[in-house]
């Protein structure tokens, strides 16, 4: 690993300001392999060297990566003046700085959000080129047919005039339907719903790739993904 100064090391790994960082370098609250060091400007090996803060030591993440369930009423963004956002729910121990949500769930809408600091990560998860394919449940005012599989599988035109790729549309009972979209257009699935005339009451993501919601990570949980669980993200479910 290339070494970093350590206010930049202290600041993203202990979630605290530049600023505060600096401080409590020059007053001494910062060793490195033992010895004390004052200089903020420091450059050490964060994955090579023993770096503790007011006695607690580092263990580096470059990056981190979050699963949470989604619950309603919040909204999927970093920051926002008066409305709660998904980073706000995101509990101290697991806060650093630059966490984002990868792509928006609507305010409505439930279940997996993946939250990083690793834009590249995020990338590849978005882009419609990779395939790696979205899973929604969706309640809906009605039925689907056999006709709206086929229209969604061939790629659905929205109404103004967006063809969307193809997507996987399957019934489950009554009024109830999986679909599987690998792009991520503003209110795409309601949209996609809107032109086969079919409302969406209620809609939860449980599937990104291969990875599936955690059973047990209640609404408005979040945790750590395992090296596992972010490969499975990259696999075909
Ligand atoms: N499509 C929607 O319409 N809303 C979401 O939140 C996600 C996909």
């Amino acid at each position: 690993m290339n070494k970093q100064r350590l206010d930049k090391i202290i600041s993203t790994q202990f979630n605290i300001s530049r600023k505060d960082a600096r401080r409590d370098i020059k007053i001494g609250k910062v060793t490195v392999d033992g010895k004390t060091v004052k200089d903020f400007g420091f450059q050490a090996d964060p994955e090579a060297a023993l770096i503790e803060y007011m006695g607690q030591a580092l263990c580096y993440k470059e990056h981190l990566y979050l699963v949470m369930n989604k619950p309603k009423g919040v909204i999927s963004a970093s920051l926002d003046k008066s409305r709660e956002t998904v980073v706000d729910l995101v509990p101290e121990p697991l806060r650093r700085q630059g966490l984002f949500p990868v792509g928006r769930l609507d305010r409505d809408t439930t279940g997996l959000l993946i939250i990083t600091d690793d834009g590249d990560f995020a990338h590849s998860l978005l882009s419609p080129k990779k395939e790696i394919f979205k899973t929604y449940e969706a309640e809906l005012d009605g039925k689907v047919t056999e006709e709206m599989c086929k229209i969604f599988a061939d790629g659905i035109t929205l109404a103004d005039g967006t063809l969307c790729r193809k997507a996987e549309l399957k019934p489950m009972g009554e009024c109830k339907a999986e679909i599987k979209i690998c792009e991520g257009r503003y209110h795409q699935i309601k949209r996609m719903f809107g032109v086969v005339n079919l409302g969406v009451n209620e809609l939860k993501r449980v599937a990104v790739g291969g990875f599936f919601l955690p059973e047990n990570l209640k609404s408005g949980e979040c945790r750590e993904l395992t090296n596992s669980e972010i490969n499975a993200i990259f696999t075909d479910c």
